[in-house]
């Protein structure tokens, strides 16, 4: 038998996978169908983010693989963007109506996505920054369900298996860590030392460049304001101390990769680089967005009410929007000097197209 639309899409299973809770509210078909649209964009936001983490995951990257990798991300960007839109249609449920059939779905709850949390893992989020709600771990919450109903241990057992997979974090710092910096190489004999060079000077010429900023706003915004501006300045000097020289030699060195790359980005060669970089950026902004999106909705439908997962509802969920899994990516804008005050690169021609 050749195949047609309805046979290569599924379309008889995929269409009759709407029955719900039976509750006779018209409302419900449209509730289910929200979600399952967003559970099948997360999955493929999960093959997009494996796709991407396998090309940056190997030992040498090829310059020529960092285009896909920025075309996978690019697609899950794209993605959230239009799930960030998704929730209008949503926002079409007026609260009363949701009312109507909201008990029926006690205890299921957005919080057992575990399609979101493999996205999570799988970027990179440390369970130490996980947010708990009443002292449960969203994890637990679903490793919870698995022991309760051997029907559902299935589940974590997949987000389990995507705990051991490495994350797209890990795989850009590794990556990072190999930038070769002033035209120094990791590994190099004196790479250690040019890479402290190269970090000192930066630092210098940021100290140099923030004290002087102490005039220049005071003379704006008054004297007075010289103890407060003095502190603030200060603040800033020690955050970018431990930003450039964290007692790890491997983490110093992919901040320095991630800070050569990001002060550097006319050199040819770091074309594709720091295009991956934005891209990541835009990524993380994305899924802040999300977020912050689906607590707005949350509470345009049902106000601070608690959560049908049991937690406090619109707070948890705005502590959400604090989750940074690129903190590094971040923290780098504060470092960043302008382009006047740069040290000179050297060995430049390392950094040209080839040919
Ligand atoms: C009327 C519509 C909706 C309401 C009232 C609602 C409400 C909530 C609430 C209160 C939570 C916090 C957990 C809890 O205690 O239950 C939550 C979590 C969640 N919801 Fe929704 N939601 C709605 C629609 C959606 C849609 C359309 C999606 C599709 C992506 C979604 C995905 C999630 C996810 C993934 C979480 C877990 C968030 C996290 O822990 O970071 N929700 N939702």
């Amino acid at each position: 038998m050749s195949t047609n639309y309805w046979r290569y899409l599924g379309l008889e299973r995929l269409l009759s996978l709407q029955e719900g809770t039976g509750h006779p509210s018209p409302d419900e078909l449209h509730f289910i169908i929200v979600h399952q649209t967003f559970e099948l964009w997360f999955k493929l936001v999960l093959s997009q983010l494996r796709l991407a983490r396998d090309h940056l995951a190997s030992p040498k990257v090829p310059e020529e693989k960092i285009p896909f990798v920025v075309h996978h991300l690019g697609r899950v960007n794209e993605i959230l963007k239009l799930g960030v839109e998704q929730f209008r249609v949503m926002e079409t449920l007026p609260p009363q109506d949701f009312l109507a059939f909201r008990d029926s779905l006690f205890p299921a709850s957005g919080f057992q996505s575990f399609q979101l949390r493999e996205i999570e893992i799988l970027l990179g989020l440390e369970e130490k920054a996980r947010i708990h709600y009443g002292g449960m771990d969203p994890l637990e919450h679903i490793r919870k369900f698995g022991q309760e109903n051997p029907e559902d241990a299935w589940v974590w057992e997949r987000v389990l298996a995507t705990r051991n997979e490495t994350s797209l974090r890990t795989a850009l710092h590794a990556w990072l860590t190999r930038t070769p910096i002033h035209g120094s190489h990791n590994g190099d004999p004196e790479d250690q030392d040019k890479v402290t060079a190269f970090l000192q000077d930066y630092y210098s010429r940021s100290e140099a460049h923030h004290r002087g900023s102490i005039d220049r706003l005071c003379a704006g915004l008054g004297e007075a304001t010289r103890p407060a501006v003095t502190a603030r300045v200060e603040a800033a000097l020690e955050g970018l101390k431990l930003f450039l020289f964290p007692e790890d030699p491997a983490l110093r060195r992919t901040h320095a990769g991630l800070l050569f790359i990001e002060s550097y980005r006319e050199l040819p060669l770091l074309a594709w680089p720091r295009l991956l970089l934005d891209t990541i950026v835009e990524l993380e902004e994305q899924l802040v967005l999300f977020r912050h999106r689906h607590a707005r909705m949350v509470e345009r439908t049902i106000g601070r009410r608690v959560g049908t997962g049991g937690s406090s509802g619109v707070d948890y969920l705005d502590q959400t929007t604090g989750y940074r899994l690129f903190p590094e990516l971040w923290q780098v804008r504060s470092a960043l000097l302008p382009r006047e005050l740069l040290p000179p690169v050297r060995q430049e021609e390392k950094y040209g197209f080839a040919g």
